[in-house]
């Protein structure tokens, strides 16, 4: 028995903040970030509302659309970077939601990875014959992760001027600050011995682990969290920009290429590629390195930024609206984050196409 998605749902908050609402509160512009990143625009959460707020109604979303109800899921996992407190993780907090008090739920943190590895855990348990019915929820709310203290400014309800060392502040960090938004993807996963998750290639180095970080607070330190972490802003999130893109465009073709090549397929079998969106520019220098024609890509970017583990299942079932998944389709989805993670699932929608067989009826 392989996992078979046969429910997706996705939720992002209303809240849109475009690139020129952020040069209010820092020294940047529409046309670099569009030109660096391609992205135009971000969502962020009303204050007061934790990642599993936003996991929530894509989790009930992604149920609907399966056909089930909270009784017929019998595990749960959320793939976040940003739980709601520190411990627990979120999954407890998600699934008292839900209305799920006895079945096990667990966090998983591999970021912008996230997604592909809890494909890959979901597809172990189901295989086993351990779990049959899995929820599997990507969400962030990286809003709470902004050095900023202008909101007010920055969502227009004041036209105060921000304070100049709050300023400075903002702009020495606009290089990572700009790329994220809140938003969260969910999807449903059963048994199935027709399809679905073909296979799961991931990777972890932790040499890489300081590139793409928050250094401060953890338990290296004594104690966890002081103030002087706030002041030297290391607890906001840091990344060698360059170096995350030079290895996300080498090593994306190259973990595709290799699962493509262990199933005896090619790269032009694959009807649709869904790559981890943390910059247009990295997904269309993989595109290009891989030579996939256009109308195999699909990015979202330029509305959400980077949702880090809510990415995948949003562009999935964005995918599926917009009527990209075909019966039969062969997806890849490939994904590179902070840890460093990375990997690829290569997954077959249900239908009569050729190389591999179909899955559940209600994918694609
Ligand atoms: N607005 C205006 N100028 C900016 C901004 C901004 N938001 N950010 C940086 N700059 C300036 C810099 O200060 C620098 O100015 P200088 O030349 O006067 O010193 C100049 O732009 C170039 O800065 P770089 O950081 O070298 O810009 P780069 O072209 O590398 O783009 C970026 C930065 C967008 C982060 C890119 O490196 C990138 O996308 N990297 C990979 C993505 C990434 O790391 N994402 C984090 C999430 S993890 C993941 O999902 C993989």
């Amino acid at each position: 028995m392989r996992a078979a998605i046969i429910g997706t749902g996705m939720y992002v908050p209303p809240r849109i903040v475009t690139n020129d609402d952020l040069t209010r509160i820092m020294d940047t512009s529409d046309d670099w970030i569009r030109a660096r990143t391609g992205i135009e625009e971000r969502r962020f959460v009303e204050p007061g509302e934790a990642t599993s707020d936003v996991a929530l109604p894509a989790a009930r979303a992604a149920l609907e659309d399966a056909g089930l109800t909270v009784d017929d899921i019998d595990y749960l996992i959320v793939a976040t970077m940003t739980p709601d407190h520190y411990f627990p993780g979120t999954a407890p907090f998600l699934a008292r939601k839900l209305g799920m008090t006895r079945i096990p739920a667990l966090d998983i943190r591999q970021q912008c990875a996230g997604f592909v590895y809890g494909l890959q855990l979901a597809d172990a348990l189901i295989r086993s014959g351990q779990h049959r019915n899995i929820l599997l929820v990507g969400a962030e709310v990286h809003s709470s992760l902004m050095p900023w203290e202008s909101w007010d400014v920055l969502l227009g309800e004041s036209d105060r001027p921000v304070p100049e060392k709050e300023y400075a502040r903002n702009t020495e960090t606009r290089g990572r600050t700009v790329l994220f938004g809140d938003g969260a993807g969910a999807v449903v996963l059963t048994a199935s011995n027709d399809g679905g998750i073909v296979d799961t290639l991931l990777h972890t180095d932790g040499n890489f682990a300081e590139k793409l970080w928050t250094k401060a607070g953890g338990s290296a330190y004594r104690p966890y969290f002081s103030d002087e972490m706030i002041e030297s802003g290391d607890v906001t999130p840091l990344v060698e920009g360059r170096e995350v893109f030079r290895l996300a465009v080498t090593l994306m073709p190259e973990v595709l290429r290799s699962i493509v090549e262990r199933n005896g397929l090619t790269i032009e079998d694959l009807d649709l590629l869904l790559f981890h969106q943390a910059n247009l520019r990295i997904n269309e220098a993989v595109q290009k390195r891989l030579g996939v024609a256009d109308d195999k890509m699909i990015n979202n970017i330029q509305r959400y930024g980077n949702t880090t583990a809510g990415t995948l299942p949003i562009l999935l079932h964005e995918a599926r609206q917009q009527g990209r998944v075909k019966h039969g389709s062969l997806l890849a989805f490939v994904a590179l984050g902070a840890g460093l993670n990375w990997g690829a699932v290569l997954y077959q929608a249900r239908g009569p196409k050729g190389h591999l067989a179909g899955v559940r009826p209600q994918m694609g």
